[in-house]
């Protein structure tokens, strides 16, 4: 049976400032879901959120991109930015709903999309990842550890199914272009490419053997979209888990290093990316540090069984404490690069006016 699995997420207002969703924003998106499962549009959902976005989690059986599956996503938007987020004055209502009406598909309208169609198999294992206050390179890191290193997966080095290593589709988000580049054996050109997390973002992953998808991460950029920056366009993925793909522990392991991603305040610093139980899912210190959690399901034609909340754990207590220390040792640098991003992926900035302003007093050195 095929199922697809789409992840739709948007900003639309949050309480306070940018920090959390609302339980009542979350109650009245899955009413309107709860419809559209009923209709039999959808097969199941999962309503949820991570910081100020909501994530829309929803299986269903009519493809990538389906114009009705999208325009539920947007009509749902709308309707708890009308009425919640609106009615409740809550900060940044509607924020990432760029356009004024849908036009067919969320990916050029704000929303982030992480979608894929296939064969659900005889037991189907996902881990779905949601971060707040980062963009989608911040899922570069983790993706190739998980698919590529066999420091990390024990998998690539004693599982046969995944010895031949995998394809990686790299996007590059400035020319609107992807590559595939396989590993073992392109490792260093997939390295060069996403270690410039800015520009080069993992769009999907397969298993050579087989062909089998192991991963989709959301790629729309939000600043390209609009033609300038309206907010880090955090990211969501999904990856498929064990018999032939990494297993679930070795999708989580990554994440016991909370590794520097751009984003946090104002979009324009780095920071730790910290997993996190949903319940803790809400930013604070410096509008952040940036969050991640992690939800695990099965699939059961279709249903989603679960979720299983992964970072709800002791065993990420040290990478927690780690970010916390990191996030004190980098907000001591104040506006000082490297902990404040440079003016090229800054999200805010004053410099031009204030070269501006300037201009007249600048001498000429000797
Ligand atoms: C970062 C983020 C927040 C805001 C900050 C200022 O992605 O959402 O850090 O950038 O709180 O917000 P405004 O400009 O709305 O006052
Ligand atoms: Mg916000
Ligand atoms: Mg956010």
């Amino acid at each position: 049976m095929k199922v697809t699995l789409s992840i739709i997420k948007a900003d639309i207002g949050s309480l306070a400032g940018h920090s959390t969703v609302i339980p009542e924003q979350l109650q009245e998106a899955s009413n309107k879901l709860l419809v559209a499962k009923k209709s039999g549009l959808l097969t199941d959902f999962h309503v949820t959120h991570v910081g100020d976005d909501l994530e829309l989690i929803m299986t269903h059986l009519k493809g990538i991109e389906n114009k009705e599956i999208h325009e539920l996503a947007w009509d749902t938007f709308i309707h708890v930015t009308e009425t919640v987020s609106k009615r409740l004055k809550l900060y940044g209502a509607g924020q990432d709903l760029l356009a004024t009406a849908f036009s067919g598909n969320v990916k050029a309208m704000g929303p982030g999309v992480a979608e894929a169609e296939f064969e659900e198999r005889i037991s189907e294992p996902i881990v779905v990842f949601m971060a707040d206050k980062t963009e989608p390179g911040a899922w570069n890191h983790p993706l190739y550890r998980i698919f590529a290193d066999p420091f990390c997966t024990a998998g690539l080095v004693i599982d046969e199914d995944l010895h031949d290593g995998c394809i990686f589709r790299i996007m590059d988000v400035h020319k609107n272009t992807t590559v595939d580049l396989r590993t073992p054996e392109e490792s260093y050109d997939v390295l060069a490419l996403i270690g410039n997390t800015g520009r080069f973002v993992i769009q999907s992953i397969f298993s050579k053997k087989n062909n089998l998808l192991g991963a989709v991460a959301s790629t729309s950029k939000l600043s390209l979209i609009a033609g300038k920056y309206v907010g880090k366009d955090d990211p969501v993925c999904f990856v498929r888990a064990q018999h032939g793909l990494p297993a679930v522990g070795e999708i989580l392991e990554p994440f016991a290093f909370p590794h520097l991603v751009a984003g946090w305040m104002r979009g324009s610093h780095i920071g730790p990316l910290m997993p996190v139980s949903i319940k803790n899912a809400k930013c604070t210190r410096f509008d952040g540090p940036p969050r991640v959690s992690a939800l695990g399901f099965q699939l059961a034609n279709g249903m989603l069984v679960g979720p299983s909340d992964m970072f709800d754990d002791p065993a990420y207590d040290l990478a927690r404490s780690k970010a916390n220390e990191i996030a004190d040792y980098l907000r001591r640098h104040g506006p000082f690069m490297p902990a404040r991003l440079g003016a090229e992926e800054m999200e805010y900035t004053t410099l031009k006016k204030v070269l501006d302003k300037l201009k007249t007093r600048f001498n000429k050195s000797n």
